[in-house]
């Protein structure tokens, strides 16, 4: 079934265009019905407004409360007719509000192997730990930091001399592979989460 994606997004938007070429070349079955960013200078936005999007930018400064942000936000992504949630690079902590309306429908990139360094600078963790490998992972939302079940990762090297950048850049390659992967799954039905386990069909 055509996912109809809600995407919530703070920066860059480079997971959103992965998203966006994926649809355009067949290779997704969604449409991304709304992208809501927290952050007015999100290129994200720009990205989507190019495509004719509805693009959203919900000033955190007008709604103090976590619950009531939230609460605003799944009203305007439902509104735009909205059945999934992507996180793609969205630098805030969801609540309940966000959880309830979407059940098992909000998914997010991580740039690291969870459960490996969730939270902020997960390049900078990894480099900083000295792990040999490191990736990103593709996982749904739950109420924790970044510790909803996993559907898909990917690997890739920490070479001796990655900084935050070289080795970001490195696992963003993967990000943009895996992620319209992941939500293809779930368009066709394939996904069902048994505990902490995902199951693909
Ligand atoms: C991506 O690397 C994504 O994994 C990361 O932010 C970047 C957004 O890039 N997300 C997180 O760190 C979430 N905790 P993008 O705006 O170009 O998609």
């Amino acid at each position: 079934m055509t996912l109809k994606l809600g995407v919530l997004a703070s920066g860059r938007g480079s997971n959103l265009q992965a998203v966006l070429d994926a649809i355009d070349a067949g290779r997704l079955d969604a449409q991304v019905v709304m992208v809501l960013s927290n952050r007015q200078d999100a290129p994200a936005l720009e990205r989507a407004a190019l495509r004719g999007i509805p693009a959203v930018h919900l000033p955190p400064s007008e709604y103090p409360q976590r619950l009531d942000y939230d609460r605003k936000a799944a009203e305007l992504l439902k509104s735009a007719g909205a059945d999934t949630l992507l996180l793609a690079g969205y630098m805030r902590l969801i609540t309940t509000a966000l959880l309830d309306a979407f059940p098992g429908r909000i998914i997010n990139i991580h740039p690291t192997l969870l459960p490996a360094f969730p939270g902020l600078h997960g390049h900078r963790q990894a480099i900083d730990y000295g792990v040999r490998f490191s990736g990103c992972t593709v996982h749904f939302v739950d109420e924790g930091l970044d510790s909803g079940p996993i559907i898909l990762q990917a690997v890739v090297p920490v070479h001796p001399d990655d900084n935050e950048d070289t080795l970001a850049a490195r696992i963003l390659k993967e990000e943009h592979r895996i992620l319209p992967e992941a939500l293809q799954l779930l368009a066709e039905g394939r996904l069902r989460i048994e505990g902490r386990r995902v199951i693909i069909e």
